[in-house]
Order: C-alpha cells, then sequence, then structure tokens
C-alpha cells in the first residue's frame, strides 16, 4: 500500500513534504503563523496544477471489512457494522489500539433508558444494583457506497430501528457516515439519529465518537495551546500502581511504569472543555512522528451552547467527539423523547486529521499544524461534500445579524454596546432555556466591541435568539421567533438588553460571568497534583480542592467583610460541606458582613445572587438573624456534579431575593448564606456574583 516515505519519487509525497517543509519554514522564522498566508488546505494548494496528482480516492469491498484508501491515509471499518477497525498512516500500519477487540478501537455509542429509569431504579433483574443505561455501540446492519468518485467516497452504515431487533438497542434509526476525499488527510464522521413517530419513548444520556489509540506510540495529549502533556500509561490506573481516590474515574499514580508520573492524579474530568474551546484536540506519536487529531469546525450540534462542558481527550490514549452528554448539567441535559415524537439530527461531519514530520522536532509543530487545519475546516463549513440531504450546504441556509446593547441605568443612562457577548439561536425556548436545550441545532457567535453581530449559515427552522454579556447578570431573549429560510438573511437591528437591576449597586462580589473563577480557588493537597495545572490559570482542575475548604476553615465557616475582603482571596470558590469528625459530612453557612449607613424602612433592597453551579443542594438565605426562617430559599437545585468533576461552572442560576427595608439596619448587618444539604463531599453551590441593590431613588419614598 501506499506508505508515504521520501524516497517515493511520487508528486504527492513531494508534495506533502513541501508543504511540511513551508510550515516549518514558516515556524521557524516567525513566531506567529501568519494563516493567509499558507495554502486555504495543503491539498487544495495545487487545486490547479497538481491535484490530479494524488491518487483518487478507492473503495474495495470484503466480506467482513470495507477499506477506504486516498494514498495518504487507509481506513478500514468493519462491514456491515461501520466500526474502525484501523487507520493506516505513514508507515504506521494502524494508529488505533491493535490490542483490543476490532469492535473496541473506533465506534460511535448512544448510553440511554427507558423513562422514569435513570438514577432512580435498580438494574433489570437486580434492583439494588443501580443501572446507568443500556450502552449501544450503534452497529450497523447494511452498508451502502452513497458515493465512489475519484473525488469521494461516502459510506452509509444503516440500521433501521425495529422491535425485533435483539440486545436492546436504542430506539433510533441510524446512519453512520464515513467520508475520504482526494488529497485530505484524514476522514470525515458524520451520523443521521432519527426517533421514527410509532418508536417507544425513551432517555438519551450520552452520545459520541470514541476512537482508541496505541498506547504504544500515543504518549503525548494535547488539547489546547496552555494544556498538553506526556501522559502516564493506561496500566498506570490499575492497583497496585493507581490507587482509586474518591471515585473511579480519579486515581493516584502510585507505581507508574515510568517513575516520572509518580504521585499525580489521573482523571478524565481534568481535561473537559467548553464547546466553544473544542476546535481540535488529540495525540502526538514519537516514533514516528505522528499526530492524530479530532477537529470540530462547527459546535451546531453540540447539546446546550457554548458552554457546555464535555469530555474530549483523556488517558487510554482515547480521543471522544461527545455529542451530547449529562456531564457539568445532570438531569437536565437527559434528552427525553416520548413515544410519539419524531426527531432527526445531525452529529457531525468531524474531521480525523492526521498530521506527520519528517524529522523529530517535537509534538508543538504537529499541535500547531492542526491548529492551521481548523481553520481550512471552518473556512470549508459548512461542508460541501456530505451526501446526505439531512446536511445543508450553506446556500440552503439562513443569516441573522444585528446588533445588541446593554442598558443598566445604574451603570450609564444610555445603552452601551454588549460588547463579547455571545449571541446564539436555539430552539424556541424561555430565557436562557439554551443551556437546557439538546433537541435542535445551536448557533453562536461572539459580537464585536461595538455590540455588532453576525451568525451564518443557520440551518432553516425555527428560533428564539439568546444572548448573554460577560459582566454582566441575566440572560437576554429575543421575544420574536426568527423562522429562517433558506438563503435568508435577517437583520434583527438594535436589540437593548435591560438586566436585572431595581436600586444602585451598595455592594457587590465576584465578576458577573457565570464563572467562580475569580474567586479563591486553593493550591491542591500535594497529594493530589496534577503537573499540567500547576502554574496554571485553570487552577480549578486539580483534584480534590474542596477537601481543603475544611483545612482553611477549620473552626467556622468563612466571612466575608465588604470593604475589608476580597473576593480573589477571601471567598472561596465553592460553597462545600464539611466533614465531621466521624466521617459525616455537615452543611456550612457563609456571612457576608456589611454597614448601611442609613435605611430607609418603608423600601424594599434587593439581593441578587447567581450560581454558576449546584449540587443536590439548597440554598438558604437569612439577614441579621441566623436561626429565623429563610428569607430565601432555592428548594432543592442541581445535579451538575460540577465540584467532584474539576469544572469552574455548571449550569446558571439567577436569584433575585426582596429584602424589606424592617430586615436591615443602619450600622452592621450580616447575611447569613446557608448550604444544609450534606450526604456527600461533592454537594454544595459555585457562587458567579452576588449584589445588593439600595431602593430605587424614585420609588423608594413613593411606596410607604
Ligand atoms: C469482540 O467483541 C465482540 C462483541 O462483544 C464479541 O462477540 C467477539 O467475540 C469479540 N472478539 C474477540 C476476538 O474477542
Ligand atoms: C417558516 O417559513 C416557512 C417558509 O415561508 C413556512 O413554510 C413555515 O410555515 C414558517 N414556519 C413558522 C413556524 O412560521
Ligand atoms: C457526627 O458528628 C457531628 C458533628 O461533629 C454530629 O452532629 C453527628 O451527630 C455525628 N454523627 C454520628 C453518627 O455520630
Ligand atoms: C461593625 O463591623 C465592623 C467591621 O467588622 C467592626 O469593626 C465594628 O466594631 C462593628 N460595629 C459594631 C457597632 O458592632
Amino acid at each position: 500500500m501506499n506508505c508515504l516515505s521520501f524516497s517515493e519519487s511520487s508528486y504527492l509525497s513531494l508534495a506533502y513534504s513541501h508543504f511540511m517543509l513551508y510550515i516549518l519554514l514558516k515556524l521557524t522564522t516567525q513566531n506567529q503563523i501568519d494563516i493567509s498566508m499558507v495554502p486555504k488546505q495543503f491539498p487544495e494548494m495545487a487545486e490547479s496544477s497538481l491535484s490530479m496528482q494524488y491518487p483518487s480516492v478507492r473503495l474495495q469491498i470484503q466480506d467482513q471489512y470495507v477499506v477506504m484508501d486516498n494514498g495518504i491515509v487507509q481506513v478500514n471499518l468493519s462491514n456491515p457494522g461501520g466500526t474502525v477497525t484501523g487507520i493506516q498512516y505513514n508507515c504506521i500500519d494502524n494508529l488505533l489500539e491493535v490490542l483490543n477487540n476490532e469492535t473496541d478501537r473506533g465506534y460511535w455509542d448512544v448510553v440511554w433508558n427507558f423513562p422514569g429509569r435513570n438514577g432512580t431504579k435498580g438494574y433489570p433483574g437486580n434492583p439494588s444494583k443501580k443501572f446507568k443505561g443500556y450502552l449501544d455501540r450503534l452497529e450497523g446492519t447494511n452498508l451502502t457506497v452513497v458515493v465512489e468518485n475519484e473525488e469521494q467516497v461516502e459510506l452509509s452504515f444503516t440500521r433501521v430501528w425495529d422491535p425485533s431487533l435483539k440486545g436492546n438497542p436504542v430506539p433510533l434509526t441510524i446512519d453512520k457516515r464515513f467520508v475520504m476525499l482526494r488529497g485530505s488527510s484524514g476522514f470525515y464522521s458524520y451520523a443521521i439519529y432519527e426517533h421514527l413517530a410509532e418508536s417507544p419513548a425513551f432517555d438519551l444520556d450520552n452520545t459520541r465518537i470514541a476512537l482508541k489509540l496505541r498506547k504504544d506510540k500515543f504518549r503525548y495529549m494535547a488539547i489546547a495551546d496552555n494544556r498538553q502533556r506526556f501522559m502516564p500509561l493506561p496500566e498506570d490506573r490499575l492497583p497496585p500502581r493507581g490507587q482509586t481516590l474518591a471515585y473511579p474515574e480519579a486515581v493516584r499514580l502510585v507505581n507508574p511504569v515510568e517513575p516520572e508520573f509518580t504521585g499525580e492524579v489521573d482523571d478524565k474530568y481534568e481535561y473537559s472543555s467548553e464547546a466553544k474551546d473544542i476546535r481540535v484536540h488529540g495525540w502526538v506519536s514519537a516514533d514516528p512522528p505522528v499526530g492524530f487529531w479530532q477537529i470540530t469546525p462547527s459546535f451546531e450540534f453540540r447539546s446546550a451552547g457554548p458552554s457546555k462542558q464535555f469530555l474530549n481527550s483523556h488517558d487510554g490514549p482515547t480521543s471522544l467527539s461527545v455529542f451530547h452528554s449529562t456531564h457539568y448539567a445532570g438531569e437536565d441535559l437527559i434528552m427525553k423523547f416520548g413515544p410519539n415524537e419524531p426527531w432527526k439530527k445531525v452529529y457531525g461531519p468531524v474531521f480525523m486529521y492526521l498530521n506527520s514530520l519528517t524529522s523529530e522536532e517535537g509534538p508543538n509543530l504537529l499541535w500547531e499544524d492542526a491548529k492551521k487545519q481548523v481553520m481550512n475546516e471552518v473556512q470549508t463549513w459548512p461542508y460541501d461534500f456530505p451526501a446526505s440531504v439531512d446536511f445543508p450546504s450553506s446556500d440552503q441556509r439562513g443569516n441573522v445579524s444585528g446588533r445588541l446593547l446593554v442598558h443598566d441605568r445604574y451603570i450609564c443612562e444610555n445603552p452601551t454596546p454588549g460588547i463579547g457577548s455571545y449571541v446564539g439561536l436555539a430552539l424556541p425556548g424561555d430565557v436562557g432555556s439554551w443551556q437546557r436545550e439538546c433537541k435542535g441545532y445551536q448557533f453562536w457567535t461572539i459580537a464585536n466591541e461595538d455590540g455588532y453581530f453576525s451568525i451564518k449559515n443557520v440551518r432553516t427552522g425555527v428560533y428564539n435568539l439568546y444572548a448573554w454579556v460577560p459582566g454582566v447578570i441575566g440572560d437576554y431573549r429575543y421575544d420574536v421567533v426568527i423562522n429562517i429560510t433558506s438563503g435568508l438573511c435577517v437583520d434583527v437591528g438594535n436589540l437593548v438588553y435591560e438586566p436585572p437591576r431595581d436600586g444602585p449597586t451598595l455592594w457587590e462580589i465576584g465578576i458577573p460571568d457565570r464563572t467562580a473563577a475569580e474567586f479563591y480557588v486553593p493550591d491542591p493537597n500535594p497529594l493530589y497534583i496534577n503537573k499540567l495545572y500547576v502554574n496554571h490559570p485553570d487552577r480549578f482542575r486539580q483534584y480534590g480542592l474542596w477537601e481543603r475548604y475544611a483545612e482553611l476553615y477549620p473552626d467556622g465557616d468563612l466571612v466575608y467583610t465588604i470593604g475589608n475582603s476580597d473576593y480573589r482571596k477571601d471567598w472561596f470558590f465553592a460553597q462545600v460541606t464539611r466533614k465531621t469528625n466521624n466521617n459525616t459530612y455537615e452543611g456550612t453557612t457563609w456571612q457576608i458582613r456589611f454597614k448601611l449607613d442609613n435605611v430607609d424602612e418603608s423600601a424594599t433592597y434587593k439581593l441578587r445572587v447567581a450560581l454558576a453551579t449546584a449540587h443536590s443542594s439548597e440554598l438558604q438565605v437569612r439577614i441579621n438573624d441566623p436561626m429565623a426562617n429563610p428569607l430565601f430559599t432555592s428548594g432543592v437545585i442541581g445535579k451538575d456534579n460540577t465540584i467532584a468533576r474539576h469544572g469552574i461552572h455548571g449550569l446558571y442560576w439567577l436569584f433575585e431575593v426582596k429584602v424589606p427595608g424592617t430586615h436591615v439596619v443602619e450600622g452592621n448587618n450580616t447575611i447569613f448564606l446557608t448550604q444544609p444539604l450534606s450526604t456527600s463531599p461533592f454537594q454544595g453551590v459555585m457562587y458567579d456574583y452576588i449584589r445588593l441593590e439600595g431602593p430605587s431613588p424614585s420609588n423608594s419614598s413613593k411606596n410607604p
């Protein structure tokens, strides 16, 4: 087969080597890569002259396998299952873990359940064991060659849902697609899931593509510019080399094969990322120098908007594209389908991209090249090659533009631009509903410094426009439903967000940005370090920080004094439970002490509390009397599990607490924030921002 080496005198390898040389030169002569200088897509750089030199894409159909080969990459799939059993590239016979069963190397899967079973019911046949759902690897039952020409091969592996299917398949009709293009250093995959009207009701927890790479080659993982490292071996996680910590995913490496990892904690959740940041992630092999990358040019198909967190690459070596999950959100993000609910959604395409170097220059060059490939993929999105009619091309989509302004009269008389706002379209719903929405598509952008935004390539359909503005509390929704049709360009003009506000700020704690990142994040226990996050902006990704609270506050809970305290140092990032001497947990009560110079007893003050996450928690607010009935309770909220998963936010909550003027006094006051629920170390809330507003000057004296 077509193992590329420089000795082969084909144009193909020459073109490729020239390209890599070009990259090398670029990288060595300047720090910053000028994207505009780089050919649009390296196979296409030669479109006019050289493209024809690339071999055509070839397809070989065998009894049990089907092979796509474009002379650069060869991909083997099971027939008709459509699982990836082999990826041959750059003289590596198979990049996937050859020690694994062929069904356990590269696959789409779904975790699902019958309605009402999640977390509440026992295992079928064994009610005492908690049943987490059925795992379905979506094995196809039929292969169709959708496209086969010199430029492209597209395969469709389908499984039509039928009540007679054995083995508890998810009640969806599945069409998994694999695409290979001429001259392209990789392959694409996407899938169409359809719930037919007559299919049974079910709950969908999780769906993804998983690729398991060879552990003898892929040791270096890269998920962001500042999140890359050599990773321990998977066997380091197993006892006695590894010691399981508070839950199975977190393992302390006590005797790893390579001593350099000794004492570190490995936990896949330390490597999760927000949807907006998952553009490229993957693994690098040193010998030969080869990179394996998953590139996601758009997150329109991922659930729950730009800030939803997903796993991506982690020890294994594993590389995932997770399209839907309940992580950092909990039960609110279980997709629930009724018995008579027709639904169809396209997940992907995502690009499995491979690159290589002719010398051992180090993994960073491969990462930089992969980032450049992201630009190429983003520029050609939405792709024009997918053959499914369910994947609309650019001209079948629409665009929405406008300008978002923020009008907070207590900050500025006139509306000001919503600088850097997140503006998106999602299925019609309540204000803020996008963070729990997962059945439709979402299209997000970031407004510029004048508040202007442009959302391109929106699929046809009916949407609300939602937004939130870093530095401003709450959520915006444009009340007019937008009906996108093919080729439509809608300009919604100036939209004005009036964030919740009833009076002047008396004091505030934190920054309203939907995360707890600005608060005090302690150093980890030296026993539980991930070296990647030492001296790193993402300090919160370390294991075990929840235990640091009781160590920092052994004799009493946190007290924050307005005017003296600094939220960056004196506000612990999570209000967690406290472990007692007898290994139970107890709730905690934090205090905010503040002074009021004068009080209008007839007026109403407003306490606004924004939470960045909650887990089986209740937030109670009392003022000046810690024993009184609470002035406010949130009720039991949240199943985000953010504290255990080292996130810095989950789902966003905003509460308004009315404080009658009779409840505060001139002089010193104390707000008591109690989280009483305490069965686990992972329970608690993270605050995003707290603000006390005084009475509105215009209203206070009018309402005796
Ligand atoms: C691989 O896994 C499949 C499905 O679980 C099983 O049927 C098959 O026997 C396994 N093959 C080997 C070689 O272990
Ligand atoms: C959206 O517009 C299309 C085309 O004009 C129309 O057929 C459809 O009924 C509209 N949908 C809604 C919900 O208004
Ligand atoms: C454990 O200790 C806490 C406080 O230290 C106490 O309230 C609780 O009753 C104790 N629980 C048991 C089971 O002894
Ligand atoms: C009010 O609180 C401040 C700061 O905590 C403290 O110094 C002062 O003594 C208190 N005043 C009264 C009257 O308790």
